[in-house]
């Protein structure tokens, strides 16, 4: 495992309206409450420069060629990582991340066909030491995403335009991904009930967060 002295990196992943953010908030409250040092983050746009490169990505500002869309989204994560992950390993905190390296794995990868060996590639230059301890992938039918995104009543942005046969590709791209990396990856049902899920995440972290604040307690 990982040494108690430095933080834990957990990371929510899944197609547009599978619930990841929904997800994200509560185990970020629930862990707050239990007095954990926990931090929620998401991506694209957790540093001045990536909420101007999520701005683009996913408006209709300007248009963005699909080479283009790869390397804005892993500038964003070179300064997600240097400015909000390197510093939160040191501090031994928790941080919880709404979509990472898989979700460029998935969309970009296996939805837009870009190889999967370039962006494994920039992925050693961009993460060097860092990596998620735990994945949960929130697994829903596309169709039943897009319902819960149109109820959800705002615009689609310009990547969940981009219709179920896309979705259908990105969804079986994240499964291939969780089962080559079963260690970290926790598939779950998305459309079980919010507090059902919450508890199956929660029940997963506790043995490893409670051996990390013990760690914290005796100095590492
Ligand atoms: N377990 C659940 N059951 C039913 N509805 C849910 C559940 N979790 C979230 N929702 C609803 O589905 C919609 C999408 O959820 P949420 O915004 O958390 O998804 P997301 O994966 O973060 O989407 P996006 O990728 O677009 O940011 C919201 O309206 C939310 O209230
Ligand atoms: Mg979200």
């Amino acid at each position: 495992m990982n040494n108690p002295a430095t933080g834990i990196l957990i990371t929510f992943e899944g197609i547009d309206g599978s619930g990841k953010s929904t997800q994200a908030r509560d185990i970020h409250n629930a862990l707050s409450l239990a007095g954990l040092n926990v931090r929620l983050s998401r991506e694209p746009g957790a540093t001045p420069l990536g909420e101007e490169i999520r701005n683009i990505l996913l408006s209709d500002k300007v248009p963005v060629g699909n080479l283009a869309e790869l390397f804005l989204f892993l500038a964003d994560r070179a300064e997600h990582v240097q400015d909000v992950l390197r510093p939160s390993r040191s501090n031994g905190e928790v941080l919880l991340v709404d979509r990472f390296i898989d979700a460029t794995t998935a969309y970009q990868g296996y939805g837009m066909g870009h190889p999967l060996s370039l962006i494994e590639n920039l992925h050693k230059t961009i993460l060097q030491e860092i990596e998620p301890f735990r994945t949960f992938l929130l697994d829903i039918d596309p169709l039943a995403a897009s319902e819960r995104i149109r109820n959800r009543g705002e615009k689609k942005n310009r990547i969940e335009e981009r219709g179920l046969e896309f979705f259908q590709k990105v969804r079986n791209g994240y499964l291939e991904i969780a089962k080559q990396n079963p260690h970290r990856f926790r598939v779950l049902d998305a459309t079980l009930p919010r507090e059902e899920l919450n508890r199956a995440i929660l029940n997963d972290l506790e043995p490893p967060l409670l051996t990390h604040a013990a760690g914290r307690r005796t100095g590492g």
